[in-house]
This record gives structure tokens, C-alpha cells and sequence, in this order.
């Protein structure tokens, strides 16, 4: 088999690249370790940036998400007993974010590309890169695909990082000392909008899918189990935690999905090796309180698309030559906003009342200070596609 771009991983990554590169009269073969049925009903995050709803519109797949999803103007800070709301439409007038779960912009994107005849092979856990240096190909099931270029879009546990000779990449990372147990209960939202919510306890965050959906998340103890969470227990936790502002009760319901996820900021550099090209988790992980993952994976495939189509056109490889600097300039952004919502709303070590203090402190501010609070605004909605270029 023969493709111009071979794709691992069937993620908001792959199938967007794999999509755009069609519009672009280029052709892509995806494979994917698992099942469509799971990579569709697999419950992530859910937060569009403005940019990201743009580019799915103007690529043609945001139907269901123009007719679905919740588009929201301002989330809310919540602590020391009180909400402040973060006014987008104030701060960062125009832009906004929609809430759309991310396997809804995944079932969009198969459906989508099945349709137009495009080729993604699930079930083949066993993929292995070739060759990266020259004359690229994939192996799968005893089957050879030979490519131009691999997009390793198979997320952080993926294969394509990891077939990059040792000593290549330069790794940052950091964990933390808490995970997010996450939950959909059958009930609807408590809250127009989003609310961050920090206490004594720990963070909890409500946020949703429907008006008849709500998600929510907590923070737990990294080694969390989910026997130890029984409904009653995430109940009692999530109201401790949420109903700390006056007249504010939180409806509850069944519950018909829960998570666990680490909390991990990571980054690999360079995100090309030969004629690999890493997009998305494979590259980078954010903590999820800054809601940036689905969003930077999104803007890695739209440079990734523009310098494949600048290459394919005119035989030029200067944007696929810069195409991880561009992309690391927006990632370590993210990284750093993604940092900082994390260490502000969290409830750290115990014994650390000078942290405590200075979370104190910067809520304060940010709720406080135009500028601080532009500031925040302007990092969640998310910041333009070209921001990072000199002129
Ligand atoms: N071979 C083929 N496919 C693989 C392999 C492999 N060895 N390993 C993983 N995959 C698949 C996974 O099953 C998954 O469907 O690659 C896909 C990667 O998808 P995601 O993990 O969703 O990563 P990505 O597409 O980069 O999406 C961005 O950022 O913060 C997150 O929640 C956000 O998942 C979203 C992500
Ligand atoms: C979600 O709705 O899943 C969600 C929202 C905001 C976040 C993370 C996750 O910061």
C-alpha cells in the first residue's frame, strides 16, 4: 500500500489532519490501535477554544457542533466564599468558547471521513514506523504502507514518539501530586457557565455536555481508585466543595460515566525526527484545568496541513522545516497557562501555608485587576493561530 501521508492514531489529531489534508487534494491513511466504537465513546475533555470552532467551521465539519454545542461567554472563579465571574465578553470581546465533548468532534470527524472515501483502519494495535530518515513506511498486520511522511498522532502512550532514536529528544515534564476523577451525571447543569472552584478540600469543577448533561471533576489523590468513589462519596464531595457560595445548590443524578486521569505537563522537542512529524498528546500533555489539550492538537494539524500543502505545491520544505519551533512557541504558552491555573486552584501540600497564601493572593488579583484578568481571558478562549510571529 502506498499513501502520501501516513497517519497513526485516530484521535481530534489524526482525523482532523487526516480531513484537512483532503481538502488540500492530499491523501493520508489513518491506523488506529483501537475500535471506532471506542475512540468514539471515549469521554475527554470538552472545551473549544474560538480559534478551533473556527477551523472546524470553515473545514466544513461543525454541523452538529454550530447545532449542539454551548457556546459560553465567561466562566466563574469560585472561592474565599465567593464567585467571580471571568467576563469574556468584556475582556476578549468577539471571542469565546464552545463546550462540545471531544468524542462528539471525533464522531464528526470519522463520519466525515468516511464519507468522502477516506481510509482509516481501526483495530491495528501492532503499527511500527520505518525508516524515518528516508523512504518512511508503516508496518501493520503483516501489511507494508509506504509514505512521504508520518503525522505520529498516537497520543502520549503511542508508538510514534517512542521510534525516535534515544538521545534525539530533549523531554520537560512535570507531575503532580493529585489526579481528577471525572464524572457524567444525567442531570442538568446547576450553572449557566463553568465554575473553578477552590477550597480547603481540593478543587472541583462543574462543567457539561447538554442541557441535560453535566460533567464534573475532582481533585483526588494521585493513587485514587475508583472503588473508593462510590456515587454517595462524589456526591457529598462535590457539594462540599461547590456549595461554598450563598443560594447556590447543585442538582444531582445518575451517573452514567466516571474517570480517573493524571495530571502531567509535557513536552518533547523537537516534534520532527526525519520525516516524523509528532502532532498533538504524542508531542505534549497539559493538566486539563486550562482546558488547552483538544485545542493544541488542533493548531499542530493546521501548521502540519499548511507546510504539507506548501510542500506537495511547490516542493518546498521551508514550512515543514519550521514547523516545530512554530508549533513550540503556542505549546510552551499553553504549557505555562496550563501551569498556572493548575498550581492556583488546587489544594497543594498541606503543610505549604505560604502556597496557600500566594493562591490567595493571585485569585485576588485576577479577580480584582482588569489587566490580570484580560490576562487569563485571553490565554482560555485561546490566542490567535498566529501568535508567536514576528513580523
Ligand atoms: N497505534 C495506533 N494508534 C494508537 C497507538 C498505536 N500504537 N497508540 C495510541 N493510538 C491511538 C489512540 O487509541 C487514540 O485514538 O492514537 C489516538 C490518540 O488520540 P488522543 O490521545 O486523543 O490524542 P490527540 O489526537 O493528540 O488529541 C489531543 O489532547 O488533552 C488531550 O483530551 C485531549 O485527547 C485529546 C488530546
Ligand atoms: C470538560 O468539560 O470536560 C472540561 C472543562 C474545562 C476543563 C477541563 C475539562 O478545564
Amino acid at each position: 500500500m502506498r499513501t502520501q501521508v501516513g497517519i497513526v492514531g485516530a484521535g481530534p489529531a489524526g482525523l482532523l489532519l487526516s480531513h484537512l489534508l483532503h481538502l488540500r487534494g492530499i491523501d493520508s491513511v489513518v491506523l488506529e490501535a483501537r475500535s471506532r466504537e471506542y475512540v468514539e465513546q471515549r469521554v475527554r475533555a470538552g472545551v473549544l477554544e474560538q480559534g478551533t470552532v473556527d477551523l472546524l467551521n470553515e473545514a466544513g465539519v461543525g454541523d452538529r457542533m454550530r447545532a449542539e454545542g454551548l457556546p459560553h461567554h465567561g466562566i466563574e472563579l469560585r472561592y474565599g466564599g465567593a464567585g467571580h465571574r471571568i467576563a469574556f465578553e468584556r475582556l476578549v470581546p468577539g471571542r469565546a468558547i464552545t463546550v462540545y465533548g471531544q468524542q462528539e468532534v471525533v464522531k464528526d470527524l470519522i463520519a466525515r471521513r468516511l464519507a468522502d472515501g477516506g481510509r482509516i483502519l481501526f483495530d491495528v494495535p501492532d503499527v511500527a514506523l520505518h525508516s524515518l530518515e528516508k523512504d518512511p513506511y508503516l508496518t501493520f498486520q503483516g501489511e507494508r504502507l509506504d509514505c512521504d511522511v508520518i503525522a505520529g498522532c498516537d497520543g502520549f502512550h503511542g508508538v510514534s514518539r517512542p521510534s525516535i532514536p534515544e538521545g534525539v529528544l530533549s523531554v520537560f515534564q512535570r507531575d503532580y501530586p493529585f489526579a481528577w476523577l471525572g464524572i457524567l451525571a444525567r442531570v442538568p447543569p446547576s450553572s449557566e457557565e463553568l465554575i473553578y472552584s477552590r477550597g480547603d478540600r481540593g478543587f472541583a469543577l462543574h462543567s457539561m455536555r447538554s442541557p441535560e448533561i453535566s460533567r464534573f471533576y475532582l481533585q483526588v489523590p494521585p493513587d485514587a481508585s475508583l472503588d473508593d468513589w462510590p456515587d454517595e462519596r462524589i456526591w457529598a464531595e462535590l457539594r462540599a466543595r461547590l456549595e461554598t457560595v450563598p443560594g447556590f445548590a447543585l442538582a444531582e443524578g445518575p451517573i452514567i460515566s466516571r474517570d480517573l486521569s493524571a495530571m502531567r505537563s509535557f513536552v518533547a522537542e523537537p516534534m520532527r525526527h526525519g520525516n516524523l512529524y509528532l502532532a498533538g498528546d504524542a508531542a505534549h500533555i497539559v493538566p486539563p484545568t486550562g482546558a488547552k489539550g483538544l485545542n493544541l492538537a488542533v493548531a499542530d494539524v493546521r501548521l502540519l496541513t499548511a507546510a504539507l500543502a506548501e510542500f506537495y505545491a511547490t516542493g518546498s520544505t521551508g514550512l515543514l522545516d519550521t514547523y516545530s519551533a512554530s508549533c513550540l512557541k503556542r505549546v510552551w504558552r499553553a504549557q505555562h497557562f496550563s501551569w498556572w491555573m493548575t498550581t492556583l486552584l488546587h489544594t497543594l501540600d498541606d503543610d505549604d501555608p505560604y502556597g496557600r497564601r500566594l493562591q490567595t493572593s493571585h485569585l485576588d488579583y485576577v479577580t480584582s485587576s482588569e489587566a490580570a484578568a484580560t490576562t487569563l481571558a485571553e490565554n482560555y478562549v485561546g490566542l490567535p493561530f498566529d501568535f508567536g510571529d514576528h513580523p
